[in-house]
Protein backbone atom coordinates (compact mmCIF):
# COMPACT_ATOMS: atom_id res chain seq x y z
CA UNK A 1 0.00 0.00 0.00
CA UNK A 2 1.60 3.25 -0.67
CA UNK A 3 0.64 6.56 0.87
CA UNK A 4 0.90 9.60 -1.48
CA UNK A 5 3.04 12.95 -0.77
CA UNK A 6 1.69 15.99 1.82
CA UNK A 7 -0.85 17.91 -0.60
CA UNK A 8 -0.05 20.71 -2.91
CA UNK A 9 -0.44 24.01 -1.20
CA UNK A 10 -3.92 25.82 -1.80
CA UNK A 11 -4.54 27.36 -5.24
CA UNK A 12 -4.56 31.01 -5.63
CA UNK A 13 -6.79 33.57 -7.59
CA UNK A 14 -5.51 33.92 -10.97
CA UNK A 15 -5.00 37.35 -12.71
CA UNK A 16 -8.00 37.93 -14.79
CA UNK A 17 -8.42 40.60 -17.44
CA UNK A 18 -10.58 43.94 -15.57
CA UNK A 19 -14.04 44.37 -16.72
CA UNK A 20 -15.15 47.40 -17.58
CA UNK A 21 -18.08 47.13 -15.00
CA UNK A 22 -15.58 46.64 -12.09
CA UNK A 23 -15.32 48.67 -9.16
CA UNK A 24 -12.93 51.46 -8.99
CA UNK A 25 -11.10 50.16 -6.00
CA UNK A 26 -10.58 47.11 -7.88
CA UNK A 27 -7.18 45.56 -6.94
CA UNK A 28 -5.66 42.65 -9.21
CA UNK A 29 -4.78 39.54 -7.00
CA UNK A 30 -1.75 38.32 -7.38
CA UNK A 31 -1.01 34.90 -7.58
CA UNK A 32 -1.57 32.03 -10.31
CA UNK A 33 -3.88 28.89 -10.28
CA UNK A 34 -1.88 25.80 -11.51
CA UNK A 35 -3.40 25.27 -15.27
CA UNK A 36 -4.51 21.40 -14.07
CA UNK A 37 -7.40 23.17 -11.73
CA UNK A 38 -8.55 25.87 -14.20
CA UNK A 39 -11.49 24.63 -16.28
CA UNK A 40 -11.39 25.93 -19.99
CA UNK A 41 -12.75 29.42 -20.05
CA UNK A 42 -12.77 32.79 -18.16
CA UNK A 43 -12.74 32.06 -14.59
CA UNK A 44 -15.57 34.16 -12.91
CA UNK A 45 -15.49 33.36 -9.62
CA UNK A 46 -12.40 32.21 -7.52
CA UNK A 47 -12.80 31.07 -3.52
CA UNK A 48 -9.78 30.20 -2.02
CA UNK A 49 -9.39 29.08 1.28
CA UNK A 50 -12.80 30.24 2.47
CA UNK A 51 -13.73 29.85 5.92
CA UNK A 52 -16.98 30.75 7.92
CA UNK A 53 -16.74 29.86 11.52
CA UNK A 54 -19.98 30.95 13.72
CA UNK A 55 -19.03 31.89 17.01
CA UNK A 56 -21.11 29.97 19.91
CA UNK A 57 -22.11 32.34 22.79
CA UNK A 58 -23.23 31.10 26.25
CA UNK A 59 -23.77 33.81 29.28
CA UNK A 60 -26.59 35.16 31.11
CA UNK A 61 -25.18 39.03 31.46
CA UNK A 62 -22.55 38.93 29.27
CA UNK A 63 -21.84 36.59 25.92
CA UNK A 64 -18.71 34.98 26.18
CA UNK A 65 -17.44 32.63 22.82
CA UNK A 66 -17.05 29.35 23.94
CA UNK A 67 -16.72 27.45 20.70
CA UNK A 68 -17.28 27.79 17.37
CA UNK A 69 -19.50 26.27 14.50
CA UNK A 70 -16.87 25.76 11.37
CA UNK A 71 -19.89 25.27 8.74
CA UNK A 72 -17.47 26.34 6.12
CA UNK A 73 -13.90 25.57 7.33
CA UNK A 74 -11.01 26.22 3.88
CA UNK A 75 -13.03 25.79 0.42
CA UNK A 76 -10.92 26.20 -2.67
CA UNK A 77 -12.88 26.50 -6.04
CA UNK A 78 -13.20 28.22 -9.17
CA UNK A 79 -15.50 28.62 -11.54
CA UNK A 80 -15.67 29.34 -15.60
CA UNK A 81 -18.12 31.93 -16.89
CA UNK A 82 -21.32 30.24 -18.29
CA UNK A 83 -20.68 27.01 -16.22
CA UNK A 84 -23.16 25.11 -13.95
CA UNK A 85 -21.20 23.87 -10.76
CA UNK A 86 -23.19 22.04 -8.55
CA UNK A 87 -22.69 21.65 -4.63
CA UNK A 88 -23.60 18.16 -2.79
CA UNK A 89 -23.53 16.89 0.30
CA UNK A 90 -25.82 15.87 3.30
CA UNK A 91 -28.01 18.52 5.52
CA UNK A 92 -25.54 20.62 8.00
CA UNK A 93 -22.49 20.59 5.85
CA UNK A 94 -22.00 24.08 4.81
CA UNK A 95 -23.52 24.22 1.30
CA UNK A 96 -26.06 27.27 2.10
CA UNK A 97 -23.36 28.96 4.22
CA UNK A 98 -20.57 28.47 1.44
CA UNK A 99 -22.70 29.76 -0.99
CA UNK A 100 -24.41 32.94 0.80
CA UNK A 101 -20.43 33.90 2.00
CA UNK A 102 -19.81 33.64 -1.42
CA UNK A 103 -22.50 36.55 -2.06
CA UNK A 104 -21.48 37.76 1.19
CA UNK A 105 -24.91 37.45 3.04
CA UNK A 106 -22.54 35.61 5.32
CA UNK A 107 -19.13 37.32 6.39
CA UNK A 108 -16.48 35.53 5.85
CA UNK A 109 -14.06 34.30 8.72
CA UNK A 110 -11.11 34.28 6.32
CA UNK A 111 -9.98 33.66 2.89
CA UNK A 112 -11.13 35.50 -0.42
CA UNK A 113 -13.82 35.29 -3.29
CA UNK A 114 -12.55 37.17 -6.10
CA UNK A 115 -15.79 37.35 -8.85
CA UNK A 116 -14.70 38.78 -12.15
CA UNK A 117 -11.18 40.38 -10.61
CA UNK A 118 -12.32 42.15 -7.51
CA UNK A 119 -12.19 40.50 -4.08
CA UNK A 120 -15.88 40.57 -2.59
CA UNK A 121 -14.71 39.99 0.86
CA UNK A 122 -12.33 43.61 0.90
CA UNK A 123 -15.58 46.04 -0.87
CA UNK A 124 -17.82 48.05 1.03
CA UNK A 125 -20.77 50.04 0.66
CA UNK A 126 -22.21 51.11 -2.33
CA UNK A 127 -19.34 49.08 -3.97
CA UNK A 128 -20.47 46.04 -2.40
CA UNK A 129 -23.94 47.40 -3.17
CA UNK A 130 -23.09 47.49 -6.98
CA UNK A 131 -21.16 43.50 -6.77
CA UNK A 132 -24.67 41.57 -5.48
CA UNK A 133 -26.19 42.82 -8.12
CA UNK A 134 -24.04 40.80 -10.46
CA UNK A 135 -24.31 37.84 -7.94
CA UNK A 136 -28.08 36.67 -6.85
CA UNK A 137 -29.59 33.78 -5.18
CA UNK A 138 -32.32 31.49 -5.65
CA UNK A 139 -33.98 30.28 -1.76
CA UNK A 140 -34.95 26.57 -1.45
CA UNK A 141 -38.44 27.71 0.13
CA UNK A 142 -40.18 30.21 -2.54
CA UNK A 143 -42.65 30.63 -0.04
CA UNK A 144 -41.19 32.02 2.87
CA UNK A 145 -38.37 34.04 0.73
CA UNK A 146 -40.99 35.76 -1.14
CA UNK A 147 -42.83 38.59 1.09
CA UNK A 148 -46.34 37.42 1.70
CA UNK A 149 -47.35 41.06 1.61
CA UNK A 150 -45.90 42.68 -1.79
CA UNK A 151 -47.61 41.78 -4.85
CA UNK A 152 -45.48 39.95 -7.96
CA UNK A 153 -44.75 43.37 -9.73
CA UNK A 154 -43.55 44.73 -6.28
CA UNK A 155 -41.21 42.09 -5.82
CA UNK A 156 -39.81 42.26 -9.37
CA UNK A 157 -39.52 46.44 -9.26
CA UNK A 158 -37.93 46.23 -5.86
CA UNK A 159 -34.44 44.70 -6.70
CA UNK A 160 -34.62 47.06 -9.62
CA UNK A 161 -35.28 49.90 -7.83
CA UNK A 162 -32.57 49.33 -5.40
CA UNK A 163 -29.97 49.62 -8.02
CA UNK A 164 -31.43 52.19 -10.36
CA UNK A 165 -32.95 50.01 -12.95
CA UNK A 166 -36.30 51.37 -13.12
CA UNK A 167 -35.90 54.79 -14.04
CA UNK A 168 -38.41 55.34 -17.38
CA UNK A 169 -41.63 53.47 -16.41
CA UNK A 170 -42.33 52.34 -19.86
CA UNK A 171 -39.04 50.58 -19.86
CA UNK A 172 -39.93 49.04 -16.39
CA UNK A 173 -43.61 47.53 -17.63
CA UNK A 174 -41.35 46.35 -20.46
CA UNK A 175 -38.77 44.73 -18.47
CA UNK A 176 -41.80 43.35 -15.81
CA UNK A 177 -43.28 41.93 -19.08
CA UNK A 178 -39.87 40.15 -20.46
CA UNK A 179 -39.19 38.71 -16.84
CA UNK A 180 -42.40 37.17 -16.76
CA UNK A 181 -42.90 35.77 -20.50
CA UNK A 182 -38.61 34.51 -19.61
CA UNK A 183 -40.09 32.25 -16.64
CA UNK A 184 -43.22 31.25 -18.26
CA UNK A 185 -45.86 33.15 -16.22
CA UNK A 186 -48.93 35.64 -17.75
CA UNK A 187 -48.70 39.18 -17.45
CA UNK A 188 -51.49 38.62 -15.13
CA UNK A 189 -49.43 37.80 -12.68
CA UNK A 190 -48.13 41.17 -11.61
CA UNK A 191 -51.40 42.30 -9.59
CA UNK A 192 -51.17 38.87 -7.91
CA UNK A 193 -49.54 37.26 -4.21
CA UNK A 194 -47.15 34.81 -3.70
CA UNK A 195 -49.73 33.25 -1.98
CA UNK A 196 -51.71 32.82 -5.33
CA UNK A 197 -49.22 30.72 -7.00
CA UNK A 198 -48.66 27.03 -6.75
CA UNK A 199 -45.25 25.80 -5.61
CA UNK A 200 -43.72 25.79 -8.68
CA UNK A 201 -45.25 29.44 -10.04
CA UNK A 202 -43.30 30.84 -7.02
CA UNK A 203 -40.31 29.21 -7.58
CA UNK A 204 -40.80 30.83 -11.22
CA UNK A 205 -41.29 33.96 -9.24
CA UNK A 206 -38.28 33.90 -7.49
CA UNK A 207 -36.42 33.21 -10.31
CA UNK A 208 -37.61 36.07 -11.97
CA UNK A 209 -36.60 38.46 -8.78
CA UNK A 210 -33.13 37.18 -9.13
CA UNK A 211 -33.00 37.87 -13.03
CA UNK A 212 -34.72 41.45 -12.76
CA UNK A 213 -31.30 42.93 -11.85
CA UNK A 214 -29.57 41.21 -14.72
CA UNK A 215 -26.91 39.02 -12.91
CA UNK A 216 -23.53 37.31 -13.89
CA UNK A 217 -23.81 34.67 -11.20
CA UNK A 218 -26.78 32.72 -9.53
CA UNK A 219 -26.63 31.04 -6.66
CA UNK A 220 -29.46 28.46 -6.53
CA UNK A 221 -30.00 27.24 -3.18
CA UNK A 222 -32.32 23.91 -3.48
CA UNK A 223 -33.93 25.99 -6.37
CA UNK A 224 -36.15 22.09 -6.72
CA UNK A 225 -36.48 20.38 -3.19
CA UNK A 226 -39.52 22.37 -1.62
CA UNK A 227 -41.29 20.89 -5.15
CA UNK A 228 -43.43 17.85 -6.05
CA UNK A 229 -41.01 15.89 -8.50
CA UNK A 230 -43.35 16.67 -11.30
CA UNK A 231 -42.48 20.38 -11.59
CA UNK A 232 -38.94 20.16 -10.15
CA UNK A 233 -37.94 18.56 -14.28
CA UNK A 234 -39.97 22.01 -15.55
CA UNK A 235 -38.05 24.63 -13.06
CA UNK A 236 -34.27 22.77 -14.39
CA UNK A 237 -35.28 22.93 -17.78
CA UNK A 238 -36.42 26.50 -17.37
CA UNK A 239 -32.63 27.62 -15.26
CA UNK A 240 -31.31 25.56 -18.47
CA UNK A 241 -32.69 27.60 -21.08
CA UNK A 242 -32.19 30.83 -19.16
CA UNK A 243 -28.19 30.15 -18.93
CA UNK A 244 -28.07 29.02 -22.88
CA UNK A 245 -30.12 32.56 -23.72
CA UNK A 246 -28.71 34.61 -21.15
CA UNK A 247 -25.00 33.59 -20.88
CA UNK A 248 -26.00 33.16 -16.74
CA UNK A 249 -23.39 31.19 -14.68
CA UNK A 250 -24.81 29.01 -11.67
CA UNK A 251 -23.68 27.58 -8.64
CA UNK A 252 -26.62 24.80 -8.07
CA UNK A 253 -27.00 23.66 -4.31
CA UNK A 254 -28.35 20.25 -3.60
CA UNK A 255 -28.36 17.64 -1.29
CA UNK A 256 -29.48 15.13 -3.71
CA UNK A 257 -26.63 13.73 -6.36
CA UNK A 258 -29.39 13.04 -8.70
CA UNK A 259 -30.74 16.81 -8.83
CA UNK A 260 -27.24 18.11 -9.74
CA UNK A 261 -26.04 15.30 -12.31
CA UNK A 262 -28.57 16.52 -15.10
CA UNK A 263 -27.89 20.41 -14.35
CA UNK A 264 -23.83 20.56 -13.88
CA UNK A 265 -20.81 20.51 -16.04
CA UNK A 266 -19.07 19.84 -12.58
CA UNK A 267 -20.03 18.83 -9.30
CA UNK A 268 -18.14 19.72 -5.55
CA UNK A 269 -18.96 17.00 -3.33
CA UNK A 270 -18.85 18.33 0.62
CA UNK A 271 -18.33 17.16 3.91
CA UNK A 272 -18.64 18.97 6.98
CA UNK A 273 -17.61 22.62 5.83
CA UNK A 274 -15.01 21.21 2.94
CA UNK A 275 -14.84 19.49 -0.82
CA UNK A 276 -13.83 16.09 -0.67
CA UNK A 277 -14.18 15.79 -4.13
CA UNK A 278 -14.75 17.82 -7.47
CA UNK A 279 -14.72 16.78 -10.75
CA UNK A 280 -16.92 16.82 -14.18
CA UNK A 281 -20.60 15.54 -13.73
CA UNK A 282 -20.01 12.76 -16.07
CA UNK A 283 -16.57 11.67 -14.44
CA UNK A 284 -18.11 11.84 -10.87
CA UNK A 285 -20.67 9.27 -12.14
CA UNK A 286 -18.50 6.72 -13.73
CA UNK A 287 -15.17 7.16 -11.55
CA UNK A 288 -16.39 7.92 -7.73
CA UNK A 289 -13.15 8.93 -5.89
CA UNK A 290 -13.50 9.47 -2.37
CA UNK A 291 -15.66 6.97 -0.06
CA UNK A 292 -17.88 9.53 1.06
CA UNK A 293 -18.69 10.15 -2.79
CA UNK A 294 -19.23 6.32 -3.40
CA UNK A 295 -21.60 6.24 -0.62
CA UNK A 296 -23.65 8.96 -1.86
CA UNK A 297 -23.29 7.40 -5.37
CA UNK A 298 -24.47 3.84 -3.89
CA UNK A 299 -27.71 5.47 -1.84
CA UNK A 300 -29.18 6.61 -5.65
CA UNK A 301 -31.88 3.84 -6.42
CA UNK A 302 -31.01 2.32 -9.98
CA UNK A 303 -34.42 1.28 -12.04
CA UNK A 304 -32.90 -1.79 -13.42
CA UNK A 305 -33.56 -4.56 -10.57
CA UNK A 306 -30.83 -6.54 -11.89
CA UNK A 307 -28.59 -3.83 -11.61
CA UNK A 308 -29.87 -2.96 -8.13
CA UNK A 309 -29.14 -6.20 -6.62
CA UNK A 310 -25.65 -6.33 -7.51
CA UNK A 311 -23.95 -3.53 -7.44
CA UNK A 312 -22.01 -1.92 -4.74
CA UNK A 313 -24.01 -0.60 -1.61
CA UNK A 314 -22.02 1.76 0.85
CA UNK A 315 -24.35 2.29 4.24
CA UNK A 316 -22.38 5.25 6.03
CA UNK A 317 -22.61 4.42 9.71
CA UNK A 318 -23.40 7.09 11.69
CA UNK A 319 -24.37 10.48 11.61
CA UNK A 320 -22.37 13.34 10.15
CA UNK A 321 -20.84 14.57 13.11
CA UNK A 322 -21.07 17.99 15.28
CA UNK A 323 -19.45 21.14 12.75
CA UNK A 324 -19.10 22.47 16.21
CA UNK A 325 -16.44 19.57 16.95
CA UNK A 326 -15.03 18.17 13.40
CA UNK A 327 -13.20 15.02 14.15
CA UNK A 328 -9.36 14.74 13.72
CA UNK A 329 -7.44 13.94 10.65
CA UNK A 330 -9.62 13.13 7.78
CA UNK A 331 -13.25 14.53 8.68
CA UNK A 332 -14.65 11.73 7.31
CA UNK A 333 -12.49 8.82 9.24
CA UNK A 334 -15.14 8.14 11.84
CA UNK A 335 -17.50 6.84 8.88
CA UNK A 336 -14.91 5.77 6.37
CA UNK A 337 -15.24 1.82 5.55
CA UNK A 338 -11.77 2.57 3.76
CA UNK A 339 -10.11 4.34 7.31
CA UNK A 340 -6.74 3.53 7.61
CA UNK A 341 -4.47 3.54 10.52
CA UNK A 342 -3.11 5.67 11.83
CA UNK A 343 -2.93 9.16 8.92
CA UNK A 344 -6.77 9.14 8.15
CA UNK A 345 -7.05 10.11 12.48
CA UNK A 346 -4.27 11.94 12.33
CA UNK A 347 -3.80 14.50 9.07
CA UNK A 348 -6.55 16.16 7.34
CA UNK A 349 -5.83 15.31 3.82
CA UNK A 350 -5.93 18.50 1.31
CA UNK A 351 -8.32 18.23 -1.99
CA UNK A 352 -5.61 17.40 -4.57
CA UNK A 353 -5.87 16.72 -8.29
CA UNK A 354 -5.64 12.38 -9.15
CA UNK A 355 -6.82 12.69 -13.02
CA UNK A 356 -7.19 15.87 -15.58
CA UNK A 357 -9.32 18.06 -13.34
CA UNK A 358 -10.56 15.50 -11.03
CA UNK A 359 -9.27 16.52 -7.44
CA UNK A 360 -9.96 14.59 -4.44
CA UNK A 361 -9.14 14.84 -0.48
CA UNK A 362 -8.46 11.59 0.55
CA UNK A 363 -5.22 10.12 1.17
CA UNK A 364 -5.79 6.66 -0.24
CA UNK A 365 -8.18 7.98 -3.26
CA UNK A 366 -5.11 5.79 -5.75
CA UNK A 367 -4.95 2.94 -3.35
CA UNK A 368 -9.07 2.79 -3.42
CA UNK A 369 -9.28 3.28 -7.00
CA UNK A 370 -6.90 0.43 -7.55
CA UNK A 371 -8.15 -1.95 -5.09
CA UNK A 372 -5.32 -1.94 -3.31
CA UNK A 373 -7.87 -1.26 0.42
CA UNK A 374 -10.74 -2.90 0.65
CA UNK A 375 -13.79 -1.32 2.47
CA UNK A 376 -13.86 -2.74 6.18
CA UNK A 377 -16.77 -2.38 8.73
CA UNK A 378 -17.32 0.44 10.36
CA UNK A 379 -18.51 0.98 14.13
CA UNK A 380 -19.83 4.20 14.56
CA UNK A 381 -17.89 6.67 16.71
CA UNK A 382 -19.28 8.83 19.38
CA UNK A 383 -17.53 12.50 18.86
CA UNK A 384 -17.78 14.46 22.46
CA UNK A 385 -19.77 17.55 22.47
CA UNK A 386 -17.63 20.86 22.20
CA UNK A 387 -16.42 23.02 20.00
CA UNK A 388 -12.70 22.84 19.11
CA UNK A 389 -10.73 22.72 15.76
CA UNK A 390 -8.31 20.19 15.95
CA UNK A 391 -6.49 21.67 12.97
CA UNK A 392 -6.37 25.29 14.68
CA UNK A 393 -6.95 27.19 17.72
CA UNK A 394 -9.66 29.48 18.22
CA UNK A 395 -9.83 32.21 15.36
CA UNK A 396 -10.33 35.75 16.13
CA UNK A 397 -13.78 36.44 14.72
CA UNK A 398 -16.62 39.04 15.53
CA UNK A 399 -20.46 38.64 15.88
CA UNK A 400 -22.44 37.05 12.63
CA UNK A 401 -23.43 39.72 10.65
CA UNK A 402 -26.74 39.35 8.77
CA UNK A 403 -26.15 41.32 6.01
CA UNK A 404 -29.69 40.50 4.38
N1 LIG B 1 -26.13 31.92 11.35
C1 LIG B 1 -25.67 30.80 11.90
N2 LIG B 1 -25.21 30.78 13.17
C2 LIG B 1 -24.71 29.65 13.72
N3 LIG B 1 -24.64 28.47 13.08
C3 LIG B 1 -25.08 28.43 11.81
C4 LIG B 1 -25.62 29.58 11.16
N4 LIG B 1 -25.97 29.22 9.88
C5 LIG B 1 -25.67 27.90 9.77
N5 LIG B 1 -25.14 27.43 10.92
C6 LIG B 1 -24.66 26.07 11.17
O1 LIG B 1 -23.67 25.79 10.19
C7 LIG B 1 -23.76 24.45 9.76
C8 LIG B 1 -23.92 24.42 8.25
O2 LIG B 1 -25.21 24.94 7.95
P1 LIG B 1 -25.73 25.10 6.45
O3 LIG B 1 -27.10 25.68 6.53
O4 LIG B 1 -24.72 25.83 5.67
O5 LIG B 1 -25.79 23.58 5.96
P2 LIG B 1 -26.43 22.97 4.64
O6 LIG B 1 -25.41 22.06 4.06
O7 LIG B 1 -26.96 24.06 3.78
O8 LIG B 1 -27.63 22.09 5.23
P3 LIG B 1 -29.10 21.81 4.59
O9 LIG B 1 -28.90 20.77 3.51
O10 LIG B 1 -29.87 21.27 5.75
O11 LIG B 1 -29.65 23.10 4.07
C9 LIG B 1 -24.94 23.83 10.51
O12 LIG B 1 -24.45 23.15 11.62
C10 LIG B 1 -25.74 25.03 10.93
O13 LIG B 1 -26.45 24.76 12.12
S1 LIG C 1 -8.34 9.83 4.18
FE1 LIG C 1 -8.78 7.89 5.19
S2 LIG C 1 -10.67 8.25 6.38
FE2 LIG C 1 -10.48 9.89 4.88
S3 LIG C 1 -11.67 9.24 3.13
FE3 LIG C 1 -9.56 8.60 2.75
S4 LIG C 1 -9.41 6.52 3.56
FE4 LIG C 1 -11.29 7.41 4.39
MG1 LIG D 1 -28.85 24.58 3.10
Amino acid sequence: MTVPNPQPPNPQPPNPQPSDSRPPDFEPPNSELPDSEVPSGEVLLEVTDLKVHFPIKRGVIVDRTVGYVYAVDGVDLSIRRGETYGLVGESGCGKSTLGRAILRLNEPTAGSVVFDGTDVARLKGEQLRRARRRMQMIFQDPMSSLDPRQSVESILVEGMHAHGLDRDPEATARRLRELLSAVGLPESSLRKYPHEFSGGQRQRIGIARALAVEPDLIVADEPVSALDVSVQAQVVNLLEELQDELGLTYVVIAHDLAVVQHISDRIGVMYLGALVEETSSAELYENPLHPYTRALLSAIPVPDPVVEDSREQILLAGDLPSPANPPTGCRFHTRCPWRQATLCDTDRPQLREIGAGHRVACHYAEDIRDGRIQPHKVEPELVEAGAVNPDSGPPDVGSVTEIL
